[in-house]
């Protein structure tokens, strides 16, 4: 495939499950490198970069909400979301607590993972993908575990980064509702990637 993502850029997508989603945005975002081909994110050729300094490129450009969320299950909600900013060390209590109420979690902000219902937890990982206000946000089904009055207040979140801070936004999700607001939608099916509707409705 060759894909080109623009900088303030909205990308969803779509695609039977098994069919790579998952796969394709791990590669985009650096956390795997591909056996063959290049991707090259902020400018920078992941495959001439070694595993230190495609973590130091996440760090500083990239917020990822995984499928499965991957929350640190011996840390607090609030302590998951202060840890990308707490790794940069650029410390900032006030934003993790700005980011949780965003996501309607302040007041759940010392439980455990274990603690937490599945959204709960899917709005943990959104938190701690954008607390750093990164460059690209990656989510994978960022609203796949969530009731509709929830999903649309997630997806709002998602958009206002968009638009505001010009974030880059790209979504894998099984949400057509959610897709069309993407400025373009790609739907993945044996290995390619076929362009699925164009055009800005968010
Ligand atoms: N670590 C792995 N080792 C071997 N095969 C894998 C691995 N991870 C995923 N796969 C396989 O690669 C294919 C694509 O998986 P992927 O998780 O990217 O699909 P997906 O489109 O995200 O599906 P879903 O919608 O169910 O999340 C699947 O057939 C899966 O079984
Ligand atoms: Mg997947």
């Amino acid at each position: 495939m060759d894909l080109t993502i623009d900088e303030g850029d909205s990308v969803a997508i779509v695609g039977a499950s098994g069919s790579g989603k998952t796969t394709l945005l791990g590669l985009l975002a650096g956390l795997d490198l591909p056996s063959r081909g290049a991707i090259t994110l902020a400018g920078q050729r992941l495959d001439a970069l070694d595993e230190e300094a495609r973590a130091a490129l996440r760090a500083r450009e990239v917020g990822f909400v995984f499928q499965s969320f991957h929350l640190l299950p011996s840390l607090t909600a609030e302590e998951n979301v202060a840890l990308p900013l707490e790794l940069a060390g650029r410390e900032d209590p006030a934003r993790v607590r700005e980011v949780l109420q965003a996501v309607g979690l302040e007041p759940r902000r010392r439980h455990y993972p274990r603690q937490l219902s599945g959204g709960e937890q899917q709005r943990v990982a959104l938190a701690r993908a954008f607390v750093g206000r990164p460059r690209i946000l990656f989510a994978d089904e960022p609203t796949g575990n969530l009731d509709q009055a929830t999903g649309q207040h997630v997806s709002e979140l998602l958009f206002e980064m968009n638009r505001g801070n010009r974030t880059t936004l790209v979504l894998v999700t099984h949400d057509l509702e959610l897709a069309r607001r993407c400025r373009h939608v790609y739907r993945l099916d044996g290995g390619r990637l076929h362009a699925f509707a164009a055009g800005p409705r968010a």
